[in-house]
């Protein structure tokens, strides 16, 4: 995690009078629960005003993989879910070929409410929403994440670099490895991108099964 990524957490930590930090297994849906009810009138950034849902992310708590998007389309923004339209049918899809299914990860997007016609988030945007999702990845505590496009990955690793050289290369977040592939919308425009992208699918599976394999032994 970037030293300002980490200040601007503690920040937050401080402000929302956060006193824990680790969740028991039995207590992080309890807590995601109420986060997510409490989060859902956020103001912080001008993206609450076009809002209908505010999309907090979704999946199993304990999950070994958190999947990290952009932020919700409009079928995200109508429902309250992360990944629900297109391209998270697209996305289940690509799960199922590497053996997984939604409710064994954890889903969630940069920014939570839904960049109006489905622009790209701004800066301030992204920054303003980014202590919920480092808030997300304490609980949840994943060992493994898949970041979705370009603009998750660079607001991650806090960089301007293309999403080219983002792929087939191990990243750290929060000292959790992290894996780079093209976002399911970019896939659904761009056929040729498939195969690239299944590749990195198995570059991450293979990771993914030995961690998964540790935590059962
Ligand atoms: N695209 C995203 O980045 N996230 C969603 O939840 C849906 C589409
Ligand atoms: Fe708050 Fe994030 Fe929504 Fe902006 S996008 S209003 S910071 S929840």
């Amino acid at each position: 995690m970037s030293v300002n990524a980490l200040r601007q957490y503690l920040e937050f930590l401080k402000n929302s009078g956060i006193k824990e930090l680790y969740y028991p297994p039995s207590d992080k849906q309890k807590k995601l629960t109420e986060l997510q009810k409490q989060y859902s009138t956020c103001t912080k950034c001008p993206l609450h005003n076009s809002r209908r849902k505010f999309v907090y992310g979704e999946g199993n708590p304990n999950a070994i993989a958190m999947l990290i998007g952009e932020g919700p389309g409009e079928q995200e923004d109508i429902t309250g879910r992360p990944f629900v339209g297109a391209a998270g049918q697209l996305l289940e899809k690509m799960l199922s070929a590497i053996n997984l299914q939604r409710s064994d990860v954890y889903i969630t997007n940069i920014v939570k409410c839904r960049p109006p016609g489905n622009r790209n988030p701004e800066s301030e945007e992204r920054k303003a929403c980014l202590p919920y999702l480092l808030e997300q990845i304490q609980i949840i505590q994943p060992k493994i994440l898949l970041i979705l496009g370009l603009v998750a990955a660079q607001t991650l690793l806090n960089n301007n670099n293309t999403l080219g050289w983002h792929r087939g290369k191990i990243h750290y977040f929060m000292d959790i490895p992290a894996f780079v592939t093209y976002h399911p919308s970019a896939l659904l425009r761009n056929q040729e991108w498939k195969k690239p992208a299944w590749i990195d699918l198995q570059e991450f599976q293979k990771e993914y099964e030995k961690l998964l394999a540790a935590t059962i032994s």
